[in-house]
């Protein structure tokens, strides 16, 4: 991604921010004109999006609809996220509550309250660039942390650390179904890391999307089941992957202190996130229609998962290496044997010239590592359609392989 040179003085985080790489990827897959399988954004398509019941309840009649709201969000709504976490097994309080403008806006919050420049964040390798944006935004640093099936590997934690030199001010993690491997962290891992935050003073901002998305398997209790009220965690939260990405709808839940603070910056920031939307989507959880929706997401997201990997295998066979989640929208895959060369950034427009699309692995580093991995969302596609998007993956590979 190139940045532009100019003339005006700008502040020096600019020099840190870094776009998003993974909306470069998607913003050339926007401007073509022919039939694309689409592997590649982590939004649910427009069948799985409830717009009927949406536009109902947005035409419904409020008084106050239209006007400003309180920065901290529309009471209904706070009321219904609360009932929502509860169900989910997290037990909240509303001075605990602060609506977002989507995850993005937790994110950024967070990382604006908790790092000064210089200040050492550790991250998942591969993880959601976009996120680990915004605290390079702030000038912090980043160190990442390798992840395996079961999540971020936290034992390598203090090895890492201690090469770093310094502790970490922030641990960023996505724990359940993380974007983009699909793993989810481990019951062991996550108590050690609660422990290894109160030795180093850290903060653990736990950005779950997808958590609510298992589709098998059993839950694993969140940092917040295991440490009620510890004020190191940090709850990042939205209602994109579940509902829409569209009506830009999140949450934190946070230790009250930290919510005073987010507050004050969100007031500076957006003053308050959009009041229809919010009551929009308060009316729709207040008639009881996300658990249905959840239940119905889940279904069809097993049977995607289990329909790509299928397929996958089909056709690729030991020359891919797979993630096999119990949840969310991402597969992870990792090339090896005939195409370990292969270069999945180099492959990305020829795969766009076939008619597939797909997230090439270096966009979830920093590092810009992982050159023989991809990133495939099945939630978006039914098996009839990923059957021609894998097959036409396979016409791309072939073609970059060919001698
Ligand atoms: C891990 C993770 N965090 C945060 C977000 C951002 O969510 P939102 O679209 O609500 O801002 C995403 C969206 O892809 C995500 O995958």
């Amino acid at each position: 991604m190139s940045t532009p040179t100019s003339t005006i003085r700008m502040a020096s985080r600019t020099r840190t921010m870094i776009g998003s790489i993974i909306d470069s990827s998607t913003a050339l897959l926007a401007s073509q004109k022919h039939d694309i399988v689409r592997f590649a954004m982590g939004a649910p398509n427009a069948e799985l999006i409830p717009t009927a019941d949406f536009d109902r309840l947005l035409g419904a009649h409020a008084p106050g609809r239209y006007d400003y709201g309180a920065t901290e969000g529309e009471p209904e709504l706070i009321a219904q996220v609360q009932a929502f976490q509860q169900r989910l097994g997290i037990d909240t309080e509303p001075e605990r509550l602060l609506i977002t403008t989507g995850g993005m806006q937790g994110l950024d919050l967070a990382f604006k309250l908790l790092l000064d420049p210089g200040d050492l964040v550790v991250v998942e390798a591969p993880t959601y660039t976009n996120g680990i944006g915004t605290a390079l935004s702030y000038q912090a640093e980043v160190i990442e942390a390798p992840v395996d099936a079961d999540g971020m590997i936290v034992e390598d934690l203090p090895d890492i650390v201690a090469r770093a030199g310094r502790a970490p001010k922030v641990i960023y993690t996505i724990p359940n179904f993380q974007n983009p491997s699909g793993t989810t962290m481990s019951l062991a891992r996550r108590q050690l890391l609660l422990e290894l935050a109160e030795e180093w003073d850290a903060v653990i901002v736990d950005d779950d999307p997808y958590g609510a998305l298992r589709f098998d398997g059993e839950d694993v209790p969140a940092f917040a089941q295991l440490s009620p009220g510890n004020p190191r965690v940090v709850q990042v939260r939205t209602f994109s992957k579940i509902l829409a990405p569209g009506l830009r709808v999140g949450w934190v839940d946070v230790d009250p202190a930290l919510r005073a603070k987010a507050i004050d910056a969100k007031q500076a920031m957006d003053t308050c996130t959009s009041v229809p939307t919010q009551r929009m989507v308060a009316d729709y959880l207040s008639e009881g229609l996300l658990d249905a929706h959840l239940t119905r997401l889940r279904g069809v997201y097993r049977q995607r998962k289990q329909a790509m990997r299928r397929i996958m295998t089909a056709q690729f066979g030991d020359d891919v290496t797979m993630t096999d989640p119990q949840g969310g929208f991402f597969l992870w895959v990792a090339l090896q044997g005939r195409l370990a060369a292969l270069d999945t950034q180099k492959l990305f427009p020829v795969a766009l010239r076939h008619g597939v699309a797909y997230i090439p692995g270096p966009a979830f580093a920093a590092s810009g590592r992982f050159g023989n991995a991809l990133r495939v969302c099945f939630a978006t596609s039914t098996p009839e359609r990923m059957a021609d998007g894998v097959a036409r993956l396979a016409a791309a590979v072939d073609e970059q392989v060919a001698p």
